[in-house]
């Protein structure tokens, strides 16, 4: 059943058709749209549209629709109408005659769409929201047992400070938090209905669209039907939000596999997640991380693309719009699947604290401690950092770490120096030193990771 017609002469061509046609794609949204439906069905009963017998028709025949596909019974993306929008009204019609043909009464498909798509998006916030405080819990666990093990922290990925594999998992944890953060924002600023708003001027007819919107769990309606019907910034918040999930994903997935590479040897990545090759029998490699690090650049691409459907777009209601599905489901089903494949990537990890504390003790990780050792003995920071970096000259010229080198060669550079610097330099003191709140010591790590596990039990 076609949705339009009255003013065509011809039939449309079959290449029109399949050109403009989304029902491959916008099936997906076959429960919001009955759901959406069925509020509008219910409010035009009552309102007096139509009749309350007429209501109960429209609500059961979609409920029955709803049942269908849910069963398998009815494959909206088999039908051959144009949208979800068209094949739920026909097959409300086959199913209730001709008084199906009310439920469109003071609604557009423009409306529609809009709600269908805001109704979904809300949902698949939640969903990703508990895939994202899994990944969390899973860096937590992983965290809480690897307080103690000692790494090498970097800048310029150059070994810089030695710190705990834990803390550098709570960065991630951090940035994970913001992205729950930003998801919640972005549901709440797409939390209004634009039912009601119609094709873009609203209707004659006396709805109610606070009560539509109360139905559908909405906590309100868009303010202006111009607005509600050719708005999509929800969309690109969503896909913006989806974006710097990526880029935290990426960041870890690349550290994931410089860490397995055997220059760092740091960890191993289970069999179960990783691959071989076809040629080089030795091989594993890390094809998870690497493929999760290439989406990012297919969910950047999802969100330039909305940016770009909408710049310049007049308002009201453009077929352009229609391209913000197959964007957005894009990006949300690849989000989902990378976090999905890195929560037991995660949780099967194996690490290698030899490896890392050996890492820890080179290229002079406790330099900027053997400056603060001075510092604390009374040299301004400024000469104790000269101080040092002749020291660690010397070291380099010398092929020693500052732990061989003995005290009289020290007090040769400054006369501060006394037997407990080697205490006070070896890398364990250095990291458990660092306990500023956010730090890397053990005990910073702990009451880190206590006030994650309660920000985590209070999500849940
Ligand atoms: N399939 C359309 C979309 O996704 C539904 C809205 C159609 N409205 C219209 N005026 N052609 O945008």
């Amino acid at each position: 059943m076609k949705l339009w017609g009255g003013r065509f002469t011809k039939k449309t061509a079959r290449e029109t058709s399949q050109f403009l046609d989304s029902l491959r794609f916008d099936a997906r949204l076959y429960k919001e749209d009955i759901k959406g439906s069925i509020a509008h069905a219910r409010m035009l009963g009552r309102q007096g549209i139509i009749t309350p017998d007429e209501a109960d028709l429209l609500v059961n025949g979609l409920m029955e629709i709803l049942e269908e596909i849910k069963e398998g019974k009815l494959n909206p993306a088999d039908g051959m109408e144009e949208d979800i929008h068209s094949f739920i009204e026909a097959r409300l019609v086959e199913k209730v005659g001709d008084v199906g043909k009310k439920l469109h009464t003071a609604r557009s498909r423009n409306d529609q769409v809009a709600t269908d798509f805001r109704l979904y998006l809300k949902g698949e916030i939640s969903d990703l929201n508990l895939l994202l405080m899994q990944l969390i819990s899973a860096l937590v666990e992983r965290a809480e047992k690897t307080k103690e093990i000692i790494m090498p922290g970097y800048t310029h990925l150059q070994r810089a400070q030695p710190i705990t594999f834990a803390h550098h998992l709570l960065a991630y944890c951090e940035m994970l938090r913001r992205d729950c953060g930003r998801l919640k924002d972005c549901y709440c600023r797409m939390d209004y209905s634009p039912l009601g708003a119609g094709a873009l001027a609203g209707t004659t007819f006396p709805v109610s669209r606070e009560d539509v919107a109360r139905e559908l769990g909405f906590s309100g309606i868009c303010r202006n039907t111009l607005d509600a019907v050719s708005d999509r910034d929800f969309a690109c918040e969503f896909l913006f939000d989806l974006s710097l999930i990526m880029m935290h994903l990426s960041r870890f997935c690349e550290e994931l596999i410089l860490w397995s590479s055997s220059e760092f040897g740091f960890v191993e990545m289970d069999d179960a997640y990783t691959t071989g090759s076809s040629i080089m029998p030795q091989k594993k490699n890390p094809d998870v991380a690497e493929l999760v690090r290439g989406k990012t650049g297919r969910v950047y691409g999802d969100l330039i693309a909305m940016l770009t459907l909408l710049k310049g777009l007049p308002l009201a209601y453009n077929k352009d719009l229609q391209e913000d599905k197959e964007l957005v489901f894009d990006a949300v089903d690849t989000v989902k699947s990378c976090v999905e494949i890195l929560i037991p990537l995660v949780e099967t990890l194996k690490v290698n604290k030899e490896r890392m504390y050996q890492a820890a003790g080179g290229d002079f990780t406790n330099a900027t401690d053997l400056a603060d050792y001075l510092v604390r003995k009374g040299i301004p920071f400024r000469e104790a950092h000269g101080i040092v970096g002749q020291i660690v000259l010397h070291c380099i010229q010398e092929k020693k770490r500052l732990e061989e080198l003995p005290l009289e060669v020290y007090q040769q550079y400054c006369s501060a120096f006394e037997q407990d610097l080697y205490d006070y330099i070896d890398i364990a003191a250095c990291v458990s030193r660092r306990r500023v709140p956010g730090g890397p010591a053990p005990k910073s790590v702990e009451k880190e990771l206590e006030e994650l596990k309660q920000w985590l039990d209070v999500q849940r």
